[in-house]
This record gives structure tokens, C-alpha cells and sequence, in this order.
């Protein structure tokens, strides 16, 4: 075989077996580049006389055209193989279950206040509410506890410094700013965010309370009795629930009481569960909002909000409520 034919059945059978663009580039410049094979055959042309040249140099050109015209398909069959292997990469399944927006949903804390509002109007009681940024005269003193009463050391307060404000640490001073606008008959409940300085599985430094308070001409302790029973029967759904009344103290109300439920009932076993404090308002408190304490009575009572949701929902620990865990959260839509 001639050189030439040589370099055609080579070039061939390789440019038949390329697979990649750069490969191709790596062959074209072993025929075609500055030392190419048929570069340098060429080259030999100058060394030979004007008749043997126009014979080889014919030759030669003919082989060239042959093995660029090899190239040329060798590149669009690697382009065709590439844009198919490229369109079955990004391929679409159309039997694949679509994106859709994200469902929200509200969270459990929030559930459980909506109900609370929904049963505590059907008994009559409005929604009220207060700044979280309260006076030290609205959450203490007008709550007959004045300074240095050592009733204030019960609750762990945020003081802002160099200020007579606080962080309220619970919703009764609400009580007040709603006695200080509204005159008798009051029946209202404020849901709200309270702080104290507590952090562990069942305290917060914020969490959430809801107040209730009830003014009218003959309101006594069975009224709150009445109304927490009929409360939490429909909260729990539970039909013969009891609540149960311990004498406590707070200084806005006389007498005091801690409310616990019943929880578990074995056999007349029952375990009880504190769920809030409550009492019927003291006179000093009614004076302090501009009501008649000869007039009028009430009680009010404080229940954690939180707590209520974390046994609405079996939650065991509170601070799920605030870690703000899409898990968790999700499990409530
Ligand atoms: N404010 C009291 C507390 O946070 C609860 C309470 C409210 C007690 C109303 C009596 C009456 O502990």
C-alpha cells in the first residue's frame, strides 16, 4: 500500500470509532494540524520536480478531501449522539405527581386559642386585649399589689430598666384596662403572650395565658364554677369532666382558688391536673377600675394556653410551640 493509501484506511477506521469532540480535534490534528500526516506530505512536495508534483500534489489533495469530508460527519454524528444523550438526561415524567404550593396550615397554639374564643362566646364573653408592655401600676398596684408587697417575688418578671414598664407577666392587668373603659356588665377573655424569666420542658419566658373576667350584679364563686365546668367539657369533649377548686392566694382576688381538672378517671381514681388560677375579684381591685364593689362582683380566672393545647394535642414537651420545627408544625394542617 502507498503512504497515502495508508493514511485513508487509517484515518477511517479511526475517525469511524470517535466517540467525543475533543477526540475528533486530537485526530483532525494528526492528519490536518502543522504536523499532520498529510501536512507534512505536503511539505515533501517542494522538493520535487514541477511533473511529479502535480501528480502527487493531485493525490495528495484528493486524500485530504476525502478525510476532511470523514470529519465532517464524524462531528455531526457525535453532535446528534450528544444532544440525544442530553435530551434523555433532562427528560421530563409527565406521570410524576406535580410541585404544588405548600399547604399551611395554623399552628397548634393558634387552634387551640380560635376554639377557646369560639366556646367562650357562645357563653356570652367578648375578646379583649392589652399591651405586652405594661405598666408596673397595671400589672402590680392596681392589682392590689403594691411595691414591696412580697406577693411581686411570685412571679419572675422582665423589668425594663430605669422604666415603670414591664413585661407583663401575666394577662390580668388587662382586667383593669378594660374596667378603666367599660362599665358593668363585663364578660369578657383576653388571649395573650406573657413573660416571666423560665426556661425548661414546661416553662417559657414567653408563653401564653388567657384571662377571664366576669363583673355583674350577683356574680359569686359558683358562676366560675359553672362557666369552667361548661368550658372545659366542651374543650376536651369530655361529657362528665370535673373540676375541682384548691384555696389559694393572689392578691386580686379573695378568696383565691388553683383550678385543676380531672384527667384520668380509674375507678374513681382520678388524677388532677392544675390548669390555672382564679378567685372572685377583690373589692380593692373593683375600686381601683371605677366599679362599686357594694354594686357589683366577679370573678376572673388565668389559665395557661399552652398547657390547654399541649393536652388538646398530646404534646409532651412546650417548647415544640417555639422551635418553629416544620415537622412538628406540619403534623397539625
Ligand atoms: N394572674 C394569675 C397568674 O398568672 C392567675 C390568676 C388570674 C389568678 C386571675 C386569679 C385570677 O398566676
Amino acid at each position: 500500500m502507498s503512504t497515502l493509501e495508508t493514511i485513508l484506511s487509517d484515518a477511517t477506521s479511526t475517525l469511524a470509532a470517535v466517540q467525543t469532540m475533543p477526540e475528533l480535534e486530537q485526530v483532525k490534528a494528526k492528519y490536518l494540524g502543522k504536523s499532520g500526516s498529510l501536512t507534512e506530505q505536503l511539505k515533501a512536495l517542494g522538493a520535487m520536480s514541477p511533473e511529479a508534483k502535480k501528480i502527487a500534489g493531485a493525490a495528495i489533495n484528493q486524500v485530504k478531501i476525502h478525510v476532511e469530508s470523514l470529519i465532517s460527519e464524524a462531528k455531526s454524528r457525535i453532535a446528534k449522539a450528544e444532544l440525544e444523550a442530553k435530551l434523555a438526561e433532562e427528560s421530563i415524567d409527565v406521570t410524576m405527581p406535580g410541585r404544588t404550593a405548600g399547604v399551611g396550615g395554623l399552628h397548634p397554639v393558634t387552634r387551640a386559642l380560635e376554639r377557646i374564643e369560639a366556646l367562650f362566646s357562645t357563653m356570652g364573653f367578648a375578646v379583649a386585649d392589652g399591651p405586652e408592655i405594661e405598666t408596673d401600676y397595671h400589672c402590680f398596684t392596681a392589682l392590689n399589689t403594691p411595691p414591696n408587697h412580697p406577693a411581686r417575688s411570685m412571679q419572675d418578671t422582665f423589668y425594663i430598666a430605669d422604666s415603670d414598664h414591664v413585661l407583663r407577666p401575666h394577662t390580668s392587668p388587662v382586667q383593669i384596662r378594660y374596667m378603666e373603659e367599660h362599665k358593668p356588665p363585663i364578660r369578657i377573655i383576653c388571649p395573650g403572650r406573657v413573660y416571666r424569666c423560665d426556661h425548661d420542658a414546661t416553662h417559657s419566658p414567653m408563653f401564653h395565658q388567657i384571662e377571664g373576667l366576669w363583673i355583674d350584679e350577683g356574680i359569686s364563686l359558683a358562676d366560675l364554677k359553672g362557666t369552667l365546668t361548661q368550658f372545659f367539657r366542651s374543650f376536651f369533649e369530655r361529657d362528665n369532666m370535673q373540676i375541682r377548686f384548691r384555696p389559694s392566694f393572689f392578691p386580686f382576688v379573695e378568696p383565691g382558688v388553683e383550678v385543676d381538672m380531672e384527667w384520668e378517671n380509674k375507678g374513681g381514681k382520678i388524677k388532677w391536673l392544675e390548669i390555672g388560677g382564679a378567685g372572685v375579684v377583690h373589692p380593692q381591685v373593683l375600686r381601683n377600675g371605677g366599679i362599686d364593689p357594694e354594686k357589683y362582683s366577679g370573678f376572673a380566672f388565668g389559665m395557661g394556653l399552652d398547657r390547654l393545647a399541649m393536652l388538646k394535642y398530646g404534646v409532651n414537651d412546650l417548647r415544640l410551640f417555639f422551635e418553629n420545627d416544620i415537622k412538628f408544625l406540619g403534623q397539625f394542617r
